[in-house]
């Protein structure tokens, strides 16, 4: 009979998804200058859900420098669909544009500056996956205008639900409904922090 590998902390890490030179320094920048992007393992979970999807519209809450973003309009690329992120702070979004730009991806993923909840009340559905990845305790206020915007059957991922303000998330959504979900507590290599809980939604 099989084992489980000796250290699986460091088999896993092993086993971290390759990218390419920009992603890398943007996980470089992220590191010296703190900012808490989803790393390679789930930006390589995003990829993969939104080509399983064949994703023609994605949202993203959150942009930061567009990390998670370009992992998903990769996806875009190849399904010829389109992301929308959202993202607060003005310097981040251009920061963003300008990663997107390098990565020859302007035309797949548009970053509009603004307060998520406010926005997505002007945005018009359906979207087939939406990513939440915004200030943890804004999570429930994001969710009834995800339900609107995703398609049935659409997808909601949520990064960091192991933070306890996203407890009254947690818990909603468990009672809810209106999707049905799973929350998965992960180690994830390069994810700020690296064990932490995800979220997978199925809109229903
Ligand atoms: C965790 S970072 C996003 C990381 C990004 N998804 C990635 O993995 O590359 C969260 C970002 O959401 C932005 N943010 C926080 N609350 C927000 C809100 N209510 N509306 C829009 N953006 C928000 C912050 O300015 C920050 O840049």
């Amino acid at each position: 009979m099989s084992n489980i590998v000796e250290n699986p902390t460091a088999y896993f890490r092993s086993l971290v998804p390759a990218r390419g030179e920009q992603l890398r320094a943007m996980e470089q920048e992220a590191l010296t200058e703190e900012i808490p992007i989803v790393g390679p393992v789930v930006g390589e979970l995003l990829y993969i859900l939104a080509r399983l999807l064949n994703a023609q519209r994605i949202l993203e809450l959150g942009t930061a420098t567009g990390y998670s973003s370009l992992y998903l309009g990769q996806a875009c690329a190849e399904t010829r669909g389109r992301v929308v992120t959202l993202e607060l702070d003005p310097e981040m979004a251009f920061k963003a544009r300008q990663y997107i730009e390098r990565a020859g991806l302007s035309a797949t993923i548009t970053v509009e500056t603004g307060e998520a909840i406010g926005l997505l009340a002007q945005l018009e559905g359906p979207f087939d996956m939406a990513f939440m990845d915004i200030e943890k305790v804004d999570y429930i206020r994001a969710l009834a205008p995800c339900h609107r915007l995703l398609r049935s059957g659409g997808l909601l991922v949520a990064d960091n639900v192991g933070f306890g303000d996203a407890d009254e998330f947690n818990q909603t959504l468990r009672a809810s409904t209106d999707w049905r979900s799973v929350s998965i507590f992960s180690f994830l290599p390069l994810h700020s922090p690296e064990h932490d809980g995800l979220c997978l939604a199925v809109r229903l």
